[in-house]
């Protein structure tokens, strides 16, 4: 199978792209960028890229047409906060950028889109508690946390709308907070990738305990596996998965890096932070349908990432 990935230079396209060509897949990256670092590069060898820009439908026509591709991973977004500080543009790159991915797999007759959706388009635990879950159901009303979680929302609305009315196999990945080496700095979720890099260099932090409210955490290299698992799976019935990682308060992910990096020096500080999170989500679906289940346990997951940014 060939499959064309959008923002495939960036942080879990490159594990997907590189995931794709273990499993003996083709990957071609489409990404408004020419080129990478020399370690992404060494992640990408045996890829094909096309530099592109999602909001020109036209250049992404092009690239499905000359690289004849079968289906389309689509994992180009604007991020959390920069979606909060420009929502015009987030509507533009994140909506207006997987109708794109829709249109061209519809006109060119692609087997299936698969996208990253995010925990910010369904609501926070608080919601759930009064109705006694303890997950995340897997099939959850659509109310987004923010203007991020919008645009995730319109993709999975939309994607079903082109299941019902095109018949196009639309799959989505509905993923967590992701940490591993390579995630971009400034984002809102980036100081958890903090805690884990500059643990390696023994610098002082201090870290929220964030009201020992529970995460949904998951490492790049399984986030990134769950998107593969929906390019590849057989038929999968439904239209957006669960495909988170592990559960854990921010207490417990520093003990993991103390256990990992025994020079971390990182203080937990009590200072009434607390953040609209979504605890734990039901995936059962996702290990059904998908055959997706998370690899790496919390350690393992530090471990490897220590391992990568130590080479
Ligand atoms: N990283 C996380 O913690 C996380 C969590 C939940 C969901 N997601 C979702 O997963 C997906 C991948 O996230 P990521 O962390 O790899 O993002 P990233 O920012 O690292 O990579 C995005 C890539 O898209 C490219 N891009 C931007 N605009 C483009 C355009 N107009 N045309 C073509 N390419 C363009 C960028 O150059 C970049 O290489 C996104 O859809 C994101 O919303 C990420």
């Amino acid at each position: 199978m060939k499959v064309l990935i959008t923002g495939g230079l960036g942080f879990i396209g490159t594990y997907a792209a590189n995931r794709l060509l273990s499993l003996g897949h083709e990957a071609v990256t489409f990404d408004t960028l020419a080129g990478s670092s020399p370690e992404v590069a060494e992640l990408l060898k045996g890829t094909e890229h096309f530099r592109g820009d999602l909001l020109n439908p036209m250049s992404l026509f092009e690239a499905v047409k000359k690289h004849k591709v079968d289906s389309i991973m689509h994992l180009a977004a604007l991020r959390n906060l920069d979606s909060q500080r420009n929502p015009y543009l987030a509507f533009r790159l994140n909506c207006e950028g997987a109708i794109n991915c829709y249109e061209a797999a519809r006109v060119f007759g692609l087997e299936r889109v698969v996208f990253a959706s995010s925990s910010a388009a369904v609501a926070p635990k608080d919601f759930y508690d009064p109705l006694g879950f303890e997950e995340l159901p897997d099939n959850p009303p659509l109310r987004p946390i923010n203007v991020y979680g919008v645009t995730k929302a319109f993709d999975e609305m939309m994607g079903k709308e082109y299941s019902v009315v095109y018949g196009l196999s639309v799959v989505g990945v509905r993923l967590a907070l992701i940490y591993g080496p390579g995630k971009k700095a400034g984002s809102k979720t980036s100081g958890w990738n903090d805690l884990i890099e500059r643990s390696i260099q023994g610098e002082p932090m201090t870290q929220s305990r964030l009201s020992d409210l529970q995460v949904s955490i998951n490492y790049a290299k399984d986030a990134s596996e769950a998107a593969v698992c929906a390019v590849t799976a057989k038929n999968p019935p439904s239209a957006t998965y669960n495909c988170t990682g592990h559960c854990v308060t921010s207490t417990q992910f520093c003990e993991a890096i103390r256990r990992v990096i025994p020079k971390a020096n990182i203080t937990l500080v009590d200072d009434g932070a607390k953040p609209a999170t979504h605890g734990r989500f039901d995936t059962r679906r996702a290990k059904e349908h998908l055959g997706y289940s998370p690899v790496y346990s919390l350690e393992q997951g530090i471990e490897d990432h220590v391992k990568i940014l130590s080479k």
